[in-house]
């Protein structure tokens, strides 16, 4: 089988080297690997050096792998040159479904047969995307968060016929490589955290649009506010401390969900008691049993952290 297991990958194939390809291409020789790349814009490779130029030194910050070298990056000749030796493809072509349609069979024809081939996408589904695949038992979403060579996040997921292993394949080897994989339970447009994103950036628009705030008070409104604690919490755990003592089983009882979903232009999901002790009982996992107090204490120790970390660079845009 050609196929190594995660920790035997040696070379890596990026197609595609835009902000996401090059990206990628980034992470990967920063992790040690030999990097075969291929776009079609002949001001690719020139694009790619500049991305690197910047990105080398923060990787060096973050710590190169051993052997990490930009000199082991091959900008390929064609798809078939930059693939055919590869261990695992990662595709960031433009996002445009019918590119990536075409583009798949394409890359699986010069690859070495059963590798993992993954999507950066960032809407589509892989269910569509495989739907001219030659071998769609090996291709899955990948997809990462900009820049993805320092934000850790990938989300993963496979279509109607991808095989388990190859997702399961593919989240072992982002989580060697200093990813922070999340496999989906299932395939959604949008996937988990753009989904999300998108909820907010609604909100924010239909609140300059009803005259409610400016965007740069949206702006400040996150950046002062939650955001800040986003980072460490998340939306569940948060909640969770909002309801005090009592957790998210508190939360439930003394807030009126019914009231607060009239602040939202979302619709709200049905708050069925099913629904409620799935959360509550993911919460209290989360929470590992610590008290209100503890969580609390941990949660101000990090705010202080991030706070002056924002504080000591101040070469960011106001607003
Ligand atoms: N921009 C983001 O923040 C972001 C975040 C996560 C995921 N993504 C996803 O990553 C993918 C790439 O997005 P991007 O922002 O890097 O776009 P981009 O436009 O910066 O880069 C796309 C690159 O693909 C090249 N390309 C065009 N046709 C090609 C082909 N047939 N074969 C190979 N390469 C081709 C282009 O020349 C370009 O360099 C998209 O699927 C997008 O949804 C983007």
């Amino acid at each position: 089988m050609a196929r190594p297991t995660p920790d035997k990958v040696r070379r890596v194939a990026c197609v595609g080297t835009g902000l996401m390809g090059g990206g990628w291409a980034a992470h990967f020789l920063a992790k040690g690997f030999d990097v075969s790349v291929q776009d079609p814009d002949p001001k690719a490779e020139a694009k790619l050096h500049r991305l690197l130029d910047q990105a080398w030194p923060f990787l060096e910050e973050l710590g190169l792998a051993p052997g990490a070298s930009r000199a082991r990056l091959k900008f390929g000749t064609s798809i078939g040159d930059a693939v055919k030796d590869a261990d695992f493809i990662q595709e960031s072509a433009p996002e445009k479904l019918e590119i990536k349609v075409k583009l798949l069979p394409q890359i699986e024809e010069a690859a070495p047969k059963d590798i993992v081939i993954s999507s950066s996408t960032s809407g589509f589904i892989m269910s569509d995307i495989q739907k001219e695949s030659i071998h769609p038992e090996r291709t899955v979403i990948g997809h990462p968060f900009n820049p993805p060579h320092i934000v850790p996040l990938v989300e993963v997921c496979g279509g109607k016929n991808t095989a388990e292993w190859a997702v399961d394949w593919a989240c072992d080897f982002y989580n060697r490589n200093g990813h922070y994989a999340i496999k989906m339970l299932k395939e959604a447009p949008g996937h988990i955290a753009n989904r999300l994103q998108q909820a907010m950036w609604h909100e924010a628009l239909h609140m300059v649009q009803d005259g409610i705030a400016t965007p740069e008070q949206i702006n400040a409104a996150i950046r002062q506010g939650p955001g800040l604690r986003w980072a460490m919490m998340g939306s569940f755990v948060h909640m969770h401390m909002a309801g005090g003592e009592g957790g998210m089983r508190g939360f439930f009882q003394h807030f009126d969900m019914e009231k607060a979903s009239v602040w939202s232009k979302l619709l709200s999901p049905k708050l069925t008691p099913e629904m409620k002790t799935k959360v509550i009982e993911a919460c209290e996992r989360m929470a590992e049993g610590k008290s209100y107090t503890e969580l609390s204490r941990a949660r101000d120790k990090n705010l202080v952290a991030i706070i002056k970390a924002l504080r000591a660079n101040k070469d960011w845009v106001k607003g």
